[in-house]
């Protein structure tokens, strides 16, 4: 288990935010069809209704493309040097998705790379984008949160399958003054790789590749190619350590809890969004909550939740807010920002 605490010394900012999604919509009531569950259970376990699923060709890119090219206008800039994608459902294991997605943007040969770190990805790629900024490595980053990740759900799986959905998210980042709203506050980030296997995809990668008889593989059973997950550890696991994150950022930014307009915690369920914010004693009307329509979306899923909280004018410029996310690895990671006077549009 290590954590490390960094602090960007030359400020970066965020300077612009849009989001999108896939526009098939999937109720409780539709799964339930197919699933032994029902809306009732998913409702009051989770906090979710419907989410959006990837269909007629869509994937991790094309999200990625749409919610990017948001971002750029919110930011009022046609190109940036850098773009770094978070995604744990890329649109192929090779290539990384990011160097498309730049091309698809117009943005001609600039620095592009994928970063995985499931559902902490938007707070490790903010980190390591913030990074690049304040080396001197990148002058402007577009970074974004995509994800088809029902794509590696087993539908057939009750456990799993009500759980996630598809969506993308993005930011722009430049460089900036310490005292600028928009500018990213210290981070905390952790891992703890013993426990890997409570939210993990066995096949796929090096350890448990395709099953090629002829070159002597051994046949890997359909479960495989999906993800599997221990909800009730991750649960408890999820609770403890962005509870621990969060408090670690705020000691470091001199805010008490009563600073904190926003808590946006990434949404997993709902129960653990409240069950953090009852611990770090944010009021339950300064926490932010999108699941109940968009499911989990992973590494989109805090870009998601802030740009629908600025479209909607609940959060304004000026505003303190607390970010926070958990996901597999274990991995975490939090940071806290004071709100910009940037444009958000509203998710489709
Ligand atoms: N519909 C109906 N019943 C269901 C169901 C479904 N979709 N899924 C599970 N159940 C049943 C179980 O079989 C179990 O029945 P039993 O008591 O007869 O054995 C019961 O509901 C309770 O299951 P359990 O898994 O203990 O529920 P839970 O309250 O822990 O909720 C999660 C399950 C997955 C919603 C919850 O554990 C969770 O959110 N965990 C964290 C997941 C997470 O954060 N993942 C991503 C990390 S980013």
């Amino acid at each position: 288990m290590a954590t490390i605490k960094g602090e960007i010394h030359m400020a970066v900012v965020l300077s612009g935010i849009g989001g999108f999604l896939p526009p098939r919509v999937v109720t409780n009531d539709d799964l339930s069809a197919t699933l032994d569950t029902n809306d009732e259970w998913i409702r009051t376990r989770t906090g979710i209704s419907e989410r959006r699923v990837v269909s007629d060709g869509l994937s991790t890119g094309t999200l990625a493309v749409e919610a990017g090219a948001r971002a750029l206008r919110s930011a009022g800039v046609s190109g940036v040097d850098t773009v770094v994608v978070a995604t744990t459902s890329p649109d192929r294991l090779c290539p990384a998705v990011a160097p498309e997605v730049a091309s698809r943007l117009g943005m001609g040969p600039v620095a592009a790379f994928d970063l995985t770190s499931a559902c902490s990805g938007f707070l490790y790629g903010l980190a390591a984008s913030a990074g690049l900024i304040a080396s001197g490595t990148a002058e402007s980053v577009l970074f974004i949160g995509s994800e088809a990740f029902t794509t590696l759900v087993n539908q057939r799986d009750r456990g799993t399958a009500p759980i996630f959905g598809d969506g993308a998210g993005a930011v722009v980042l430049r460089r900036g003054e310490d005292d600028e709203p928009g500018a990213l506050g210290p981070f905390d980030l952790g891992s703890d790789g013993s426990l890997a296997d409570l939210l993990a995809i066995p096949a796929g990668g090096s350890r448990q590749r395709s099953a090629d008889a002829s070159l002597g593989h051994d046949s890997v059973p359909t479960e495989d190619w999906y993800l599997r997950m221990e909800g009730r550890p991750l649960y408890t696991q999820a609770v403890e350590r962005m509870t621990q994150s969060a408090q670690a950022v705020l000691k470091r930014t001199a805010w008490s809890v009563a600073d904190v307009d926003w808590f946006v915690g990434h949404q997993a369920n709902v129960r653990i969004v409240r069950a953090v914010a009852e611990e770090l004693e944010v009021p339950m009307e300064r926490v932010a909550v999108n699941i109940d329509r968009v499911g989990n979306t992973l590494s989109a899923s805090v870009p998601l939740l802030l740009n629908d909280i600025a479209a909607s004018g609940d959060l304004k410029p000026g505003d303190r807010v607390l970010l926070s996310a958990f996901g597999a690895g274990l991995s975490w990671g939090s940071t806290a920002l004071v709100w910009p006077d940037i444009r958000a549009e509203h998710v489709n």
